[in-house]
């Protein structure tokens, strides 16, 4: 099995935590997308979908799938996508795909968080992959000495803007043993929007990939 083979499997996994009738929130990324093709299999058992990405919303549209705005959805009960590393507490950097702000506020809607991952994503501490930070683009060099004053380098993930016409900085060099303190320190920072800390509110529910079956993790 290859690595898009295993994401594909803890994708159809979490099929089983959609809910009949119901809208499912949607994550984004090369995971979430086989994610989103399993879902086209019970399109007629669910309400529709929340989307965190341009992206999402447009492979789910071509499924077929309805599309919610999130203002229309005061609830849904769960919220489905992957991470680009999670830790045994399920604390999760997130936003390779550079869709984080999108994935947090959704996430945030949502009973519960079920990640999708193939086994190369599972890490004693966060930090090897570089943490995404989106920010306002006039704020590009402020954010940049605050985070560089946290212990880390910043570099501008050049030619990319995200869907909410912000740019992002990669934060290179950082251990982090301390999520839920680090996330709130750089939330603060003015000028930032999110950034991929997933720790304060982490997965619920861990469905890791690996060529021995899908293993299954929750949160305490
Ligand atoms: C996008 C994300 C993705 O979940 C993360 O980058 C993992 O992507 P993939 O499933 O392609 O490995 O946070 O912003």
């Amino acid at each position: 099995m290859n690595q898009d083979d295993l994401k594909r499997a803890a994708a159809l996994a979490a099929l089983e935590y959609v809910v009949e009738g119901e809208i499912v929130g949607v994550g984004t990324g090369s995971t979430a997308n086989h994610f989103i093709d399993g879902l086209a299999g019970i399109k007629d058992r669910i309400r529709g979908a929340v989307a965190s990405s341009e992206a999402s919303a447009e492979r789910l549209a071509g499924h077929g799938i309805r599309l919610f705005d999130l203002n229309e959805v005061s609830a849904m009960p769960v919220y489905v996508d992957g991470a680009d590393e999670i830790d045994s507490g399920l604390s999760m950097i997130k936003g390779g795909g550079g869709a984080l702000t999108r994935e947090k506020i959704v996430a945030a809607v949502a009973t519960r968080f079920v990640c999708i991952c193939d086994a190369t994503k599972q890490v004693a501490t966060l930090g090897r992959f570089p943490l995404p930070v989106e920010v306002i683009p006039m704020a590009r060099e402020h954010v940049a000495r605050r985070l560089t004053a946290l212990g880390g380098t910043p570099t501008l993930r050049e030619g990319f803007t995200t869907d909410n016409g912000n740019v992002i900085l990669d934060v290179h060099g950082l251990s982090i043993t301390d999520p839920v303190t680090l996330e709130s320190e750089i939330d603060h920072i003015a000028g930032v929007v999110a950034n991929g800390l997933f720790a304060r509110r982490g997965a619920d529910v861990l469905l890791l990939a690996a060529s021995d079956g899908v293993q299954r993790s929750v949160r305490n």
